[in-house]
């Protein structure tokens, strides 16, 4: 029986299912991007010793300081970075106040599972454009769109990676 809590929007939404996960701790999951490395000593430092009492206030609400650090290290525009809890939420903002206009959004068959969860919670209509036999992304193939483009570069969980071009 379905939770009569649930928003009506909520209800029927095939729910985003995580790919594979080995109990094992001994394997590196490559399909949810894990890292085969830790963090460097440098990074685990610096969150212990963010984790202070400190942690009962709010941080800075515009994150100032930290879209300054990236947009130094990466050659961008302050107003150029987005941060948010993780690449999930930020995906979320971006399906939602950004592609959400009737007009369908194209992104690759396969690629991440989580694109059509976001299209279907906010209504948005989609097109998936397959993949090259190879595996790969087609630009040409996008030619036309015109409700937005998502690509995960590289894609997921393919790996296969379009260059940067700058023309
Ligand atoms: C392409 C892609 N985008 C976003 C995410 C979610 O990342 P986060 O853990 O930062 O929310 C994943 C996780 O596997 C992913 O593969």
């Amino acid at each position: 029986m379905s939770n009569p809590y649930w928003s009506p929007c909520i209800r029927d939404l095939e729910p985003y299912v995580p790919g594979e996960q080995p109990r094992r701790r001994d394997l590196v999951k490559l399909n949810t991007n894990e890292n085969p490395y830790s963090p460097s000593p440098r990074v685990l430092a610096a969150v212990r010793a963010a984790a202070d009492e400190s942690l009962r206030l709010y941080p800075p609400p515009e994150a100032d300081e930290f879209k300054a650090a990236i947009a130094a290290y990466h050659g961008i525009e302050t107003g150029q970075v987005f941060v948010g809890n993780g690449s999930d939420e930020v995906l979320a903002h971006v399906f939602y106040a950004l592609l959400n206009h009737g007009r369908p959004v194209l992104f690759p068959d396969i690629t991440y599972s989580f694109y059509p969860v976001y299209c279907r919670l906010y209504g948005i209509p989609w097109r998936e454009v397959p993949l090259t036999s190879a595996y790969c992304v087609e630009v040409a193939d996008y030619q036309g769109a015109n409700g937005g483009i998502v690509l995960a570069n590289p894609n997921a969980p393919t790996g296969s990676a379009l260059a940067a071009r700058s023309d």
